[in-house]
């Protein structure tokens, strides 16, 4: 049996470097030819994390956010044209389920820049049919539309995307903050790993990644990249901020917002693979960019890198003890 790891598992090794300031550390990203990216951060199609105010600051901070599908077509396609009319990128989920009746048109009259098909196991005859239908629909009707499919978690389910139409892949199986998929079911492949095999088949095959779940610190971000992602979807770590969507509330003395999975009873799932509860109130969303781009710049500069693509190619792995875990965080230090 072959061993794959998680983001826990490894860290980089440092690499010798000429890199004298991490302000001239590009990283910048694409999702294909033309969707291109100032940071390669993209907030998750979720109802607690991107409606359009998170939508609308990830695209002007270079990112992208994906207006989630428990929203109406109406709302989702009023975001699209908020979105457009500001010049923004915009990029919308759409469910597998509701594929056949969707007014496609009516998101690419409002000039949809990104869609991206839901579904738990991508995988699947139904999923890569409505990929396929996607890409030939937008292509008809003459936009530039870039197509995400997702999510897999096989080099050969990226293939069968690329195949089906797909510009970009999401990757991930149940690594989620909030996925119980793993538990319920026993089936996923641990987040590092999945990244690397199914960035090498994206690679030959020139579509693009997307890392989605288990991202917990600015460091994962900076694993994820390093290990062949060309962005990474966040969940838990933007849904404490003010821009997703609910209110701060105060449980048992802590600040905090709701957090849940797609596939939990409260968000309309009859299978629950999704946990329901909360996550630290964080503020403003541009704070927890921040961090994450500020790590994501040394962390290509620790490789000797001035970019995203130079650190791919250079980067070392290297396997550590499950020990490591108290070592890599503060301690011995009151915080
Ligand atoms: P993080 O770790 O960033 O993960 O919070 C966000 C990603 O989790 C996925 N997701 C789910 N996975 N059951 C699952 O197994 C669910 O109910 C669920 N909801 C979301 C999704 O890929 C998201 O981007």
């Amino acid at each position: 049996m072959k061993e794959y790891f998680s983001y826990d598992d490894v860290l980089i090794k440092p690499l010798y470097s000429e890199v004298r300031s991490r302000s001239t550390v590009d990283v910048s990203t694409s999702l294909n030819s033309w969707i291109k990216l100032g940071i390669p951060i993209i907030a998750s199609n979720m109802d607690t994390v991107c409606e359009y105010n998170m939508a609308k600051s990830m695209a002007e901070f270079g990112g992208l956010g994906v207006v989630h599908r428990n929203l109406p077509h109406a709302t989702r396609i009023h975001n699209v044209r908020r979105l457009t009319e500001l010049g923004l990128l915009s990029a919308v989920a759409v469910g597998v389920n509701e594929y056949d009746d969707a007014p496609f048109n009516r998101y690419l009259d409002e000039g949809v820049d990104v869609f991206v098909l839901d579904i738990a196991h991508g995988d699947s005859l139904h999923a890569l049919k409505a990929v396929e239908g996607l890409r030939s629909i937008a292509e008809r009707y003459g936009n530039e539309t870039c197509i995400v499919g997702g999510n897999v978690a096989t080099p050969d389910g990226v293939e069968r995307m690329a195949n089906a139409g797909a510009h970009s892949v999401k990757v991930g199986i149940g690594p989620g903050a909030a996925c119980l998929t793993r538990i319920n079911t026993g089936v996923g492949v641990p987040q590092l790993s999945c990244i690397m095999e199914c960035a090498e088949r994206a690679d030959f095959l020139g579509l693009s990644v997307i890392a989605d779940g288990g991202v917990k610190t600015p460091g994962d971000v900076a694993k994820a990249i390093a290990a062949g992602a060309d962005a990474v979807m966040l969940g838990s770590m933007l849904a404490g901020t003010d821009e997703a969507p609910g209110v701060v509330r105060t449980v048992r003395g802590q600040r905090v917002k709701s957090y849940r999975g797609m596939a939990s009873g409260g968000a309309g799932s009859k299978y629950v693979e999704g946990a329901e509860g909360y996550v630290p109130y964080k503020g403003a969303a541009f704070e927890v960019v921040s961090a994450i781009i500020n790590g994501l710049r040394s962390a290509i500069s620790y490789c000797g890198s001035y970019s995203i693509s130079e650190m791919q190619s250079k980067v070392e792995f290297i396997k550590v003890s499950p020990l490591s875990l108290i070592e890599n965080d503060a301690h011995g230090t009151i915080l």
